[in-house]
């Protein structure tokens, strides 16, 4: 099983849980250059991906919704399209930001999406 992302909160929680995985950090596997990740993926063959990496600078990113697009959109779909095409499981974690916020009810996976900020988006 290949861990992308260590150091952060998720990353952390993961290595206490499944501590003979392969980690890859940022320096190995940069989820910005997107375009890279197929090759590496087909290197290291994993049986399958947990990400645990993300762009995570909520306010940052209305100034940088380009980088955070490619970390947390791009890349993600690269790594689910490799996984799709290897026929090996993808977990990834979303984020409450792609809701509004504004509804009464708690949310559930299948409610509308629609954020209001670039972190959402
Ligand atoms: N924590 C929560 O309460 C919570 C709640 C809801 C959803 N989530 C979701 O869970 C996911 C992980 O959140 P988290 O709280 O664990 O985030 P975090 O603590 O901020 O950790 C983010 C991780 O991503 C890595 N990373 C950043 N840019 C990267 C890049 N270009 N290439 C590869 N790795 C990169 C960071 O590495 P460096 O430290 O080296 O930069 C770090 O290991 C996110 O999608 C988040 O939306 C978390």
């Amino acid at each position: 099983m290949l861990i992308v992302g260590t150091s952060g909160q998720l990353g952390t929680a993961y290595r206490a849980l499944l501590p003979d995985a392969r980690y890859i950090d940022v320096d190995e596997f940069d989820l910005s250059r997107p375009g890279d990740l197929p090759a590496i993926l087909d290197t290291l063959a994993p049986d399958g991906i947990i990400n645990c990496a993300a762009y995570t600078a909520v306010d940052r990113a209305e100034e940088d919704e380009t980088l955070a697009t490619l970390i947390n959109g791009e890349s993600v779909g690269v790594m689910a399209g490799w996984a799709g095409a290897a026929g090996v499981p993808f977990v990834t974690y979303s984020t409450d930001y792609v809701f509004p916020g504004d509804g009464s009810e708690p949310y559930v996976e299948s409610s509308p999406t629609d954020p209001v900020n670039a972190y959402g988006r």
